[in-house]
């Protein structure tokens, strides 16, 4: 694991950003994982900002993101479809084909997950994932308690998740309570991921992530046991290492 910790969000959105674009540099064809929330959007403006001096392509890349809430279509604004349509697809040159979102409309929960992970096999997995941490250490919507074993499946949203995200909406009981997310398991397949914390209320989660016990209540402690993490975070995010 490394841990890259920079003074402000500014910079971790632009190393995450190096990050990325570096991949995609290298291979053009990468698959990104990508992930919502407050946290990427800098990063995402970074990358826009390097495609459009013509320095990344992202013709060639497939997406699969983390989740999505359960019962919102794509277009509901607080949709993370239509998070990112707003904040990065429509700026890039991405073939809409190949980004991938869990359809929180599905009919069938159980097929709409066993596709997502056999989509995101035949792509020939994911190259690297991005990752924001919650207050109570979820990532996706892995909430604590998750079994480690799990991949792309429904889940119960936690009340401090539903808390924390009610941000975002005209009232708390607008935010779903279930959403569609990609298993632990999932996640730790990825080649290479990158987990970006800012801010005091993230520097609970960031040390008890990075030196605390492995544990499914603490979900994004399983990142100690992948071989190729780096946790970019800012010095407040950082203030408990
Ligand atoms: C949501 C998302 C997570 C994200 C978390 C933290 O619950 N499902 O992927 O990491 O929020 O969000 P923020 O970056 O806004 O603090």
């Amino acid at each position: 694991m490394r841990i890259i910790c920079v003074d402000n969000y500014n910079q971790v959105s632009k190393k995450a950003a190096n990050i990325v674009a570096s991949q995609l540099i290298l291979k053009p064809n990468s698959v990104l994982g990508l992930a919502t929330g407050s946290t990427p959007l800098g990063m995402y403006k970074q990358l826009i900002k390097t495609y459009e001096d013509g320095h990344i392509d992202f013709e060639e890349v497939t997406t699969f993101n983390l989740d999505e809430y359960y019962g919102l279509n794509k277009n509901n604004e607080q949709s993370y479809y239509y998070y990112m349509y707003e904040n990065f697809f429509k700026y890039i040159n991405i073939d809409m084909n190949k980004v991938n979102i869990p359809n929180g409309m599905a009919k069938n929960i159980d097929d709409e997950c066993l596709e997502y992970e056999r989509k995101i096999r035949k792509a020939g997995g994911i190259d690297i994932q991005v990752l924001g941490i919650g207050r109570n250490g979820h990532i996706g919507f892995n909430e604590p308690d998750i079994k480690f074993e799990a991949l792309t499946h429904m889940v119960n949203l936690d009340e401090q998740t539903i808390k924390d995200n009610s941000r975002f909406f005209d009232s708390i009981e607008d935010v779903p309570t279930k959403a569609i997310s990609m298993g632990i398991k999932t996640i730790m397949h990825a080649k290479k991921i990158i987990l970006l914390a800012s801010g005091i209320e993230k520097s609970d989660a960031i040390y008890k992530a990075i030196y605390g016990k492995i544990t499914p209540k603490l979900p994004a402690s399983v990142l100690q046991l992948h071989p190729d993490v780096v946790f970019i975070v800012d010095k407040e995010a950082a203030s408990k290492l």
